[in-house]
């Protein structure tokens, strides 16, 4: 792991190194991130595995601004009010997936919504010009540690998990980016940051706060009510050793069962990042008319494997009672 200082050199290694499907740690006026190609399955996969989190959570990606983001998602008249008034800024919008939309499926966790900011620091905004693309980003920390507002924070935290950081000294506004759906009727606002509640209001009138959704005890209870979960409508089978004929079979490694009505590998090569990799798009690609029900083959239960399988056993959990948001 290096740490540079942002000069125009460096900007274009960190975008090579981008583009590449590798990971850079970038400053953000919130606080450091965790970058990797947005439209990149298997860079999103590197940032879940650097960060060591159990569990797939959906990212926020990063544009330069609100015309870039309109290739995204669907644009809404409050998101143009909002971005005109807040972006580039600590304000992340939580939007439907735009027909075609190239954000991988892995940085929505497999959700039909896409968050997406455009950040005010010059060092974010070179790095996103200068790698083309949208670039997802959680905090730069490994898994329940606190968020990084000085390059040295990432350091500690992530070490050789990170090729690159980018020092651009520290975070002038210190918290995360305010998190507000704008997907559903009405606005909701899913966690406070840098812009306040207040100043939303002022601009698109009464927003709900997040309590007013199922979280918590009731989102145990039924699972398919949460918010960031994403399963399939057909019942899914865990740990198929082997596959019956009106099954779907997610299968894992090189020995697979046969008899399946129809088969997607998520890695023959027995590979969690590639299988993580592959995981939304493949469930999806299994839900569908014809099929009875989704088996899925054992996944072991290390690094990757543990954020895989708890998706995996969520989708279970579900029996096909989901809403699909
Ligand atoms: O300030 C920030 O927002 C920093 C910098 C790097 O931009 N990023 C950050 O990302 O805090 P992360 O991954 O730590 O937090 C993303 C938040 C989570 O609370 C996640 O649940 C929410 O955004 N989120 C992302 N996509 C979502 C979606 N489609 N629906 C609902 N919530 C979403
Ligand atoms: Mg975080």
């Amino acid at each position: 792991m290096t740490i540079v200082e942002p000069t125009a050199a460096t900007i274009v290694a960190a975008a090579k190194l981008l583009t590449d499907g590798k990971l850079v740690a970038f400053p953000t006026e919130t606080v450091y991130g965790l970058g990797g190609d947005a439209t990149n399955e298997r860079a999103v996969a590197a940032i879940f595995e650097a960060k060591g989190r159990p569990q797939f959570n959906p990212l926020i990606s990063h544009v330069l601004d609100a015309g870039e983001a309109r290739r995204f998602v669907r644009w809404s008249d409050s998101a143009e009010r909002l971005a005109s008034r807040f972006w580039p800024g600590a304000l992340t919008l939580v939007l439907p997936r735009a027909n075609g939309s190239a954000i991988a499926l892995l940085a929505t966790a497999g959700l039909d919504t896409v968050a997406i900011r455009a950040p005010s620091h010059p060092v974010a905004q070179a790095l996103i010009r200068e790698a083309g693309r949208p670039i997802a980003a959680p905090s730069a920390n490994r898994s329940g540690a606190i968020s990084p507002t000085r390059a040295e924070h990432v350091a500690e935290s992530l070490g050789a998990r990170v090729p690159m950081i980018i020092d651009g000294g520290p975070c002038l506004v210190g918290v995360e980016s305010t998190v507000l759906d704008l997907s559903r009727d009405a606005p909701v606002l899913l966690r406070p940051g840098g812009i306040s509640r207040e100043a939303i209001e002022a601009v698109i009138g009464r927003i709900a706060l997040s309590d007013a959704l199922p979280t918590g005890d009731a989102a145990r209870r039924s699972p398919g009510q949460l918010a960031s979960h994403y399963a399939p409508a057909r019942p899914v089978r865990l740990d198929a050793t082997t596959a019956g004929a009106d099954e779907g079979l997610l299968a894992f490694g090189p020995d697979v069962p046969s008899g399946a009505m129809l088969t997607f590998n998520l890695s023959p090569a027995g590979d969690l990042a590639e299988a993580a990799a592959n995981l939304f798009a493949m469930m999806r690609a299994l839900d569908r008319p014809g099929i009875g029900r989704i088996a899925v083959m054992p996944i072991p239960e290390t690094g990757l494997g543990l954020a895989i399988n708890d998706r995996l056993r969520r989708a279970a959990a579900d029996d096909g009672k989901s809403d699909r948001r």
